[in-house]
């Protein structure tokens, strides 16, 4: 086997515009409405968001092109993309564990990535039901608290998610996907521009951007960096292989510089947008910034239950969230089903089917954090505190295993790959691509390298 151009066995995308959608439709998920808020609020504010931005645009974007940029120079699974490229190029086997530790990445995050989806599919409900409508911020804050604290409804809601996952995945990710993300993301978007629209008449909207954009780097802390950086990495879905095997069915001609920097932009907004509706919100209704992983549920309820026609945007919005959500939960699982069909002899559907059972038993343990289990936490004294089932699996993939996927990536095409094969496949502007060259092979892996030292303490 060699790495010259054939197509992949999984299919191939129709274009340039079909796979910036379904890149995109990874990259854009509850990362940037649900989680980038409620870490910011977390983390303080301004000096995460400027440290986040740094760290997508000179670590994301390019491990992102080096991504795509193996991925369809492999067009196999990322498993056996590794596989193939570290033999073409005489590399140690080791290198392959970039598949492996990815591939196992992705079913963790799915796990409860498909729990917090559950939240959103229940709020698509409630939000119908119109029980937002005058509601106080405590009456909102009860009803997250309640959904919250009962493990049947968010196993039946888990439940659902992850069936629909397994579907579409069973399905072949490029079937359905570009029309979804064609017309539902943009959608998405003017839903979150009605909502910044709505965040500037609560009075705190000022407030709100201030508080995401003004930075006070006095108060950052190192685990704070390691936070911004891995999510950096979650919420343009890098260092796990999903846009690797993504790649695998990009045709040749698509530049992959142009498309990295659309992704990455859209991306961005998106995530930048969600701030801006929310913390206005927050500060207008005396709400804490810190409130965690249930910031959006506790917020947003309000501003929807306070504006003209908010049950019906209100029903809309958690249901594009929900679209969003799947469109990333397939990406997570299909570097894992690929490998299955090409290796195990089983079908598309068997493959999918184990997958998904896979996380959604794993997913149980992340549900019974919220209630049943929430006492059961662990601590490393200075670093983290009171982690939960749930925190543990968050951070473990997050904040540890996707930025090394994406430091082993980088050494990889910066560094071990032959370089006239890395520069035919990026095929871009002569200058554009000694700048990303450099960046792949000495900055995006010392920062990284930097950011997990410090985390261990040793500088
Ligand atoms: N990027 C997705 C989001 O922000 C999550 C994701 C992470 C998807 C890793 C695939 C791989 O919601």
């Amino acid at each position: 086997m060699s790495s010259e151009f054939r197509l992949s066995i999984h299919g191939q995308w129709s274009g340039r515009l079909a796979f910036f959608l379904a890149a995109t439709g990874s990259a854009v998920g509850l990362g940037n409405i649900w989680k980038f808020p409620y870490i910011t609020g977390e983390n303080g504010g301004g000096a995460f968001v400027i440290v986040y931005l740094i760290c997508i645009a000179i670590i994301g974007v390019p491990i992102m092109m080096a991504e795509i940029m193996l991925g369809r120079r492999g067009r196999l699974s990322p498993i056996n993309t590794m596989a193939l490229l570290t033999s073409e190029d005489n590399r140690h086997k080791i290198w392959r564990a970039i598949g492996w530790m990815g591939a196992i990445a992705g079913l963790i995050i799915l796990s409860y990535y498909s729990v917090i989806a559950g939240w959103a599919m229940a709020y698509v409900v409630r939000m119908a039901s119109g029980v937002f409508l005058a509601s106080t911020t405590d009456g909102v804050n009860g009803i997250f608290t309640a959904l919250t604290a009962d493990p049947e409804r968010l196993l039946a809601w888990h439940t659902i998610f992850m069936l629909l996952t397994t579907m579409i995945v069973a399905r072949g990710v490029q079937h359905g996907l570009e029309r979804a993300v064609r017309y539902l993301m943009p959608l998405l978007f003017v839903m979150l521009l009605i909502l910044v629209g709505y965040a500037t008449s609560t009075g705190a909207f000022l407030q709100g951007v201030n508080y995401l954009f003004s930075a006070d780097f006095s108060k950052l802390s190192t685990e704070s960096v390691v936070v911004a950086m891995g999510h950096a990495f979650f919420t343009l879905s890098l260092g796990m292989g999903a846009i690797m095997a993504y790649g695998a069915y990009l045709p040749k001609d698509v530049s992959i510089a142009k498309t990295s920097f659309a992704i990455a932009a859209a991306d961005t907004l998106v995530a930048l947008l969600a701030g801006m509706a929310i913390f206005p919100i927050v500060f207008a209704n005396a709400l804490e910034p810190a409130a965690g992983p249930g910031l959006i549920f506790q917020t947003l309820p309000i501003a929807f239950g306070q504006m003209d026609a908010g049950t019906l945007f209100g029903t809309v919005f958690f249901v594009l969230l929900v679209f969003a959500a799947l469109t990333s939960a397939i990406s997570l699982i299909e570097p894992m089903v690929a490998w299955l069909v090409e290796n195990k002899n089983v079908t598309r559907i068997q493959a999918a089917v184990y997958m998904g059972l896979a996380a959604w038993v794993l997913g149980i343990g992340s549900i019974l954090s919220f209630n049943v289990w929430s006492n059961v936490t662990w601590s490393i004294p200075g670093l983290f505190k009171d982690l939960t089932i749930f925190d543990t699996l968050d951070g473990l993939t997050a904040n540890i295993m996707l930025p090394l996927g994406g430091l082993f990536i980088a050494i990889f095409a910066g560094h071990l790959m032959a370089e006239h094969k890395v520069k035919d496949e990026i095929q871009t502007h002569p200058t554009l691509y000694k700048v990303w060259f450099y960046l792949i092979r000495y900055v995006t892996p010392l920062l990284v390298i930097i950011v997990f030292l410090n985390l261990i303490k040793l500088i």
